[in-house]
């Protein structure tokens, strides 16, 4: 693939150097930890970097979900925030802003992105139907469970494997959905979805093509299209630097035209809205949004709130502008690279090429000598904490490896990932640098690192509570 260059134009004249596109103006101060402390911190907490607390973490790279640092005008909006039960002027301007970026008819707001997806899937799906994506997020899939329907993931080939360069490793693989919807019949697809980007397939981004290409198929059998639009603007700002013919136009229309081919979508207003809550469902039915207002009101409240304060909806409308503005996906998208780029030279195997919001490094090719049964994943995760207090997340055999309920027997994960997520405006350059260089320490001493057994682990979603020991 052609090198990506990310340049930034000021008034006429080029700079290669990106910089932060904000001034500072409040701080949170970085609690620092030796790494006595930290050996200390990690054995107290079993191994587990969820059992870490937030201020014994030097950077937090565990998720950008929620964690952007919000603007002064994103502030000064949340004190217009009016909290009215019903007909607030907050929904207003927050469906005023979604309608006009995202095109859709009808905006119900709900506390975050997986209550978007309960909602929607109660409503669309009954059990023995089927879901495809290109990959679902893990509460996605769960969702679709949770009906007693079937999630298939449907990502392209090249999506699978870390190494092979492709620009759009998040595209939906065509042939396998016409043959998907040839196997079971149109009926049993009440929704296709398509993830912007791809996160649970490493951040990929998924071309326009794609999404048009996918809507021809679906239309031809009356199956509506929903994005998982979390990432929508990294996704449309990739778009614009990867595919032939979006090199000149706005980021803006390029997010609106992903939306024309949908029908609806979900999203988690903590990643792309730039907000720490809060998310949306949008579709262009009328029916389907009578039902789905009518759920909402029983467990989220009522339409002109859902699950927020008016407040987070004013951050979320300034947020969804703010995210689309080209000088700050510059910076978001080099900052990602930057990373990537760095940890490449020093010979870590990471996912290529690097998307938007993550870098994630196969730790399977990192740490040959660990058996997946002993979660090398895990092991990098640890290292990278006892080294420099930084916090990545294990999505291998720890997250996603099946154990047997009768034998105890456990199959891995197809991957061996750790992802290291970048919140939005929160770390500068030298933040970054800082991960660079605790990542050549690990690397450096990689052939040292050992790995892990469980001690103790739930039934499901164990990741989140497991204890751990050295192998
Ligand atoms: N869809 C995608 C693609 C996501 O990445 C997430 C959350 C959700 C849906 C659910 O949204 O958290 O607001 O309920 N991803 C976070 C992460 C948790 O760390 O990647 P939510």
């Amino acid at each position: 693939m052609e090198k990506e260059i990310h340049q930034l134009n000021i008034a006429g004249t080029t700079f290669r150097t990106i910089i932060e596109p904000f001034k500072i103006k409040s701080v949170e101060p970085i609690h620092m930890t030796t790494r006595a402390e930290r050996q200390k911190i990690l054995e107290v907490a079993h191994y587990n970097i969820f059992f870490v607390k937030a201020e014994d973490v030097i950077i937090d790279l565990l998720t950008d979900s929620g964690t952007s640092a919000m603007s002064s005008e994103q502030w000064a909006a949340v004190m217009r925030g009016d909290e009215a039960y019903a007909g607030s002027r907050s929904y207003e301007r927050f469906e005023k802003k979604i309608k006009e970026i995202f095109g859709f008819k009808h905006v119900i707001p709900t506390h975050q992105g997986r209550a978007a997806e309960r909602i929607l899937f109660s409503v669309m799906c009954k059990p023995g139907d089927v879901v495809p994506n290109n990959n679902h997020f893990d509460t996605t899939r769960a969702n679709v469970e949770f009906q007693g329907a079937i999630a298939e993931d449907l990502v392209i080939r090249e999506g699978l494997d870390p190494q092979v360069y492709h620009p759009f490793k998040g595209n939906m693989d065509l042939e396998r959905l016409e043959n998907l919807i040839a196997k079971v019949g149109r009926e049993k697809i009440p929704l296709c979805m398509i993830t912007v980007t791809n996160n649970s397939g490493g951040g990929q981004p998924v071309s326009m093509e794609n999404i048009k290409q996918v809507k021809k198929v679906l239309s031809k059998h009356g199956i509506p299209l929903y994005l998982d639009a979390c990432r929508f603007a990294e996704n449309a700002y990739l778009i614009k630097l990867r595919e032939k013919g979006y090199q000149n136009t706005p980021v803006k229309e390029i997010a609106k035209e992903m939306m024309s081919y949908a029908d609806g979508c979900t999203m988690s207003a903590k990643k792309d809205g730039l907000a720490n809550i809060g998310g949306f469902l949008c579709t262009n039915d009328d029916h389907l949004a009578q039902q789905e207002r009518d759920l909402l009101i029983l467990t989220e409240g009522f339409p002109t709130y859902g699950g927020m304060a008016g407040r987070d909806m004013e951050a979320i409308a300034v947020g969804l502008e703010e995210v689309l503005k080209e000088d700050y996906l510059i910076y978001r998208i080099a900052e990602t690279h930057y990373l990537g780029k760095h940890l490449e030279e020093l010979g870590f195997p990471i996912m290529q090429p690097p998307g938007g919001h993550a870098i994630y490094i196969d730790a399977k090719a990192a740490l040959p000598h660990i058996h997946p049964s002993q979660y090398p994943g895990q092991a990098l995760v640890s290292e990278l904490y006892l080294t420099g207090g930084i916090r990545g997340v294990e999505i291998g055999s720890v997250m996603f490896g099946k154990v047997d309920q009768e034998t105890g027997k456990e199959t891995p994960a197809a991957m061996e990932l750790v992802r290291l997520a970048i919140p939005r405006r929160v770390y500068t350059q030298s933040h970054i640098d800082y991960v660079i260089e605790a990542c050549k320490k690990v690397w450096k001493d990689r052939e040292e690192l050992k790995g892990f057994k469980i001690t103790k682990q739930a039934k499901f979603l164990r990741h989140f509570t497991a204890h751990f020991d050295m192998a």
